[in-house]
């Protein structure tokens, strides 16, 4: 097998004197161990990670130019930044070879704790950008649709469904050993038009949605290691949220979701989704309580969804995420985290970025820990292609690889804490 790509050759290069980076630094573990022994205060802790990381960069960056530098001697015309590829040119390019991963890649270091890493996934990027496409699979060992399966993409009229863009990315998924998160099936937001402006009976709507989960289910029987079924049906006071299915249904709607898709497929976990009650909070005791009436009437429901869209402004304290997944755990439910990330205020500074790396690493640190959290799925790969900047104005570089899909601290913390360092 040819080990270096042409135009992948500087991430292998990379990739290796990461490895030799990750010994060195073990071989300095007194030093380490001093430095992140539970420092007394946030301040130390910054201070130490700015030391760590810091140093951990620079010595990457070494590599990283040895790489770009050979990569332009050996004069290969592909892509080894997160940007799209250029058209293909006329002339039929070289087949392309697979990139060797790394075994202290995310994927492998997790494989070992039973835990999966995943990445929401646009098909688009997995099409057109090789780099992308190499992290994912070196990286990741879940996907989910980050809006492909939504109810507006896959259900665009009364009778017509279009699986094209989800199916790219399940076909991805299992052509590189990955499971697959199904994303999500009833949800207030991204519903097509001629839902939301029908005028509709709660008897039509009941069908509609019956007949939806049932043809999106069984599309991917058996494909789809768990569903989000609900997504955010608690609003931000823990109320069930006043959504165009609670209005057209009743509340009746979340039970008989669960049902429908567990008919579909008995196999898949099914979970429910959601943002803001990560720790301890109102929102959080109300998701609680419906889940536990939810499972008091016998409603088929395996697990709960923590989004942990954070910001570095507020983030849950991690005990706090503990006590939560520890009552889930005590229901007998599964958990996964499911769509992380940390903006950043503009603007992105060195010690902001060691921060959000603490921020990443304590959540990941929780749920190893918890015996039910299962899978740690991050809202994306590359700070270049993140919801944030559209969504939260002045908010920025919340995932773990950069702009040019460069790993960040972020990722170096979510390594050093599974491989136990
Ligand atoms: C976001 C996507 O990232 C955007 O591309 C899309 O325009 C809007 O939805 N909670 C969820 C996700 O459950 O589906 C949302 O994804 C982010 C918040």
């Amino acid at each position: 097998m040819n080990l270096v790509t042409n135009h992948h050759l500087g991430t292998v290069i990379l990739f290796k004197c990461e490895k030799q980076q990750l010994k060195r630094l073990s071989a300095r573990k007194g030093k380490i161990a001093l430095l992140t022994t539970e420092p007394p205060d946030k301040h130390d802790r910054l201070l130490a990670g700015a030391f760590l990381f810091e140093r951990r960069r620079r010595e990457v960056k070494k590599c990283l130019l040895v790489g770009m530098v050979l990569t332009l001697f050996i004069s290969l015309a592909g892509v080894t930044g997160c940007v799209e590829a250029r058209p293909p040119a006329e002339e039929a390019a070289p087949a392309e070879e697979e990139t060797v991963c790394i075994d202290t890649s995310l994927r492998s270091l997790a494989q070992v704790h039973n835990m999966q890493v995943g990445a929401a996934v646009q098909a688009g990027l997995l099409a057109t950008n090789p780099r992308y496409a190499e992290t994912l699979r070196c990286e990741f060992s879940m996907l989910v649709p980050e809006n492909a399966m939504k109810f507006e993409h896959v259900h665009p009229g009364r009778d017509r469904y279009d699986f094209s863009t989800a199916d790219a990315i399940v076909d991805f998924a299992e052509a590189n050993g990955m499971q697959v998160r199904g994303h999500t099936l009833v949800w207030h937001s991204q519903l097509p038009d001629w839902l939301t402006e029908g005028n509709w009976t709660r008897d039509e709507l009941i069908k509609i949605l019956q007949e939806h989960i049932m043809t999106v289910v069984g599309h991917y029987q058996g494909r789809i290691v768990a569903w989000d079924v609900v997504n955010e049906a608690v609003d931000d006071g823990g109320s069930l949220r006043d959504t165009f299915w609670l209005q057209g249904i009743g509340e009746d709607y979340i039970k008989l979701a669960f049902c429908w898709a567990h008919e579909a497929d008995p196999e898949a976990l099914l979970f429910y989704n959601d943002y803001g009650g990560e720790g301890l909070e109102p929102k959080s005791d109300t998701i609680y309580e419906l889940i536990q009436s939810l499972l008091d009437e016998g409603v088929p429901i395996h697990g709960v969804g923590l989004q942990m869209h954070l910001s570095l402004d507020s983030y849950p304290k991690a005990q706090d995420v503990a006590t939560n997944l520890n009552r889930l755990s005590v229901l007998g439910l599964e958990a996964h985290i499911t769509e992380m990330d940390v903006r950043i205020q503009q603007p992105v500074t060195e010690e902001k970025l060691n921060e959000q790396a603490y921020v990443y690493r304590d959540i990941l640190q929780v749920c190893l820990s918890a015996q039910n959290c299962k899978a740690f799925v991050l809202w994306g790969v590359t700070d270049r292609y993140s919801w944030i900047p559209l969504f939260f104005p002045g908010y920025q570089a919340a995932l773990i690889f950069d702009e040019n899909c460069d790993p960040k601290p972020a990722y170096y913390a979510l390594t050093d804490v599974l491989a136990g360092h």
